[in-house]
């Protein structure tokens, strides 16, 4: 029998990670959303696409909960993506009543499953469905590093002209203005980065990267990007079904690794069947830490203003 992968809102991001994840043919896909005939619409279009596929997976668009019972992996899109002007943090307290409710229900009919979460602010909206589910730390984790390090990675591929495919590239940090490009882990090749761009450019390619959310939103103006943000979490999921054991930047609870603690933070782990199997912790700079801490510390005060001791 195949696994079942829920997706949680029909919107953009949700059906692009239906769209993906049918496409590697692994799992039973569920598309929830409260608009009546959103999903089903979604489902019965991506559906429709398996002869060319030539996929057997079954897809089913559901405003019922109850039709999630029993997944391994549950992914939130659910939320408000934000407009020109807006950053990732406006969309705070609105999004924490969708994701609080939505946890609830995913872990009313999934109680054994692993939750990824791609709403914004994502680091904060991890470390709620974490405290809203009870779930233990590895079973809960928020996509955003990925997204961040694809983008690095194709400005380095511009710039210089070369395969995608040959460049490894880490972006840590909050997924927010205070990211944190590690230059000095990124290689073309094998070669390292600092060896082939000036300071200048890189320094430009990382400023790029970290506004590479609001680029795409000044460009579509009434919503953010899907595309990547959902291919990511699909390879998140990939990496945890199939028990790959890939080191990939996430969003995940620290307890004390980077010295750092009760805040969720895009850090490398090691993703298996398990979810978050260890958090690869990568010796740092005084500057490069300095940086990680001033990212926790503007996820922890996201976090005190939701009032978690509340929900
Ligand atoms: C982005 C949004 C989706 O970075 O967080 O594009």
């Amino acid at each position: 029998m195949r696994e079942k992968v829920s997706i949680v809102g029909a919107g953009n991001v949700g059906s692009s990670c239906a769209m993906w994840l049918l496409g590697k043919g692994f799992a039973d896909i569920v598309l929830v959303d409260i608009v009546e005939g959103l999903p089903q619409g979604r489902a019965l279009d991506l559906l429709q696409c398996r002869p060319i596929l030539r996929s057997d997976v079954c897809i089913k668009g559901s405003n019922d909960y109850a039709d999630t019972a029993g997944s391994s992996i549950v992914v939130i899109t659910s939320g408000v993506p934000r407009k020109p002007g807006m950053s990732r943090e406006d969309l705070l307290l609105t999004n924490k009543n969708i994701i609080e409710l939505v946890t609830k229900e995913v872990v009313k009919n999934s109680p054994d499953c692993i939750i990824i979460l791609v709403t914004n602010p994502l680091d904060a909206m991890t470390q709620l469905a974490l405290y809203v589910s009870k779930f233990p730390r590895n079973r809960v984790l928020g996509q955003s590093g990925i997204l961040d390090t694809m983008r690095f990675k194709n400005f380095i591929s511009e710039e210089l002209h070369v395969s995608i495919r040959d460049i490894s590239a880490l972006v840590l940090g909050g997924h927010g203005d205070t990211m944190v490009p590690l230059r000095r882990a990124c290689t073309v090749g094998g070669i390292p980065l600092t060896n082939l761009l000036p300071k200048e450019t890189i320094d430009r390619l990382e400023q790029r990267t970290i506004r590479g959310g609001e680029e795409i939103v000044g460009l579509l103006k009434t919503g953010s990007a899907h595309y990547a943000p959902s291919a990511a979490a699909v390879q998140m999921a990939e990496a945890i079904l199939m028990d790959k054991k890939m080191i990939l930047p996430c969003a995940a609870y620290l307890e004390g690794e980077y010295g750092i603690s009760g805040v969720a933070l895009g850090v490398p782990v090691k993703l298996g069947r398990n979810g978050v199997e260890q958090i690869m912790e990568v010796e740092l700079t005084t500057e490069e830490h300095e940086a990680l801490v001033r990212s926790a510390e503007s996820v922890r005060k996201q976090v005190k203003t939701m009032k978690l001791e509340e929900v």
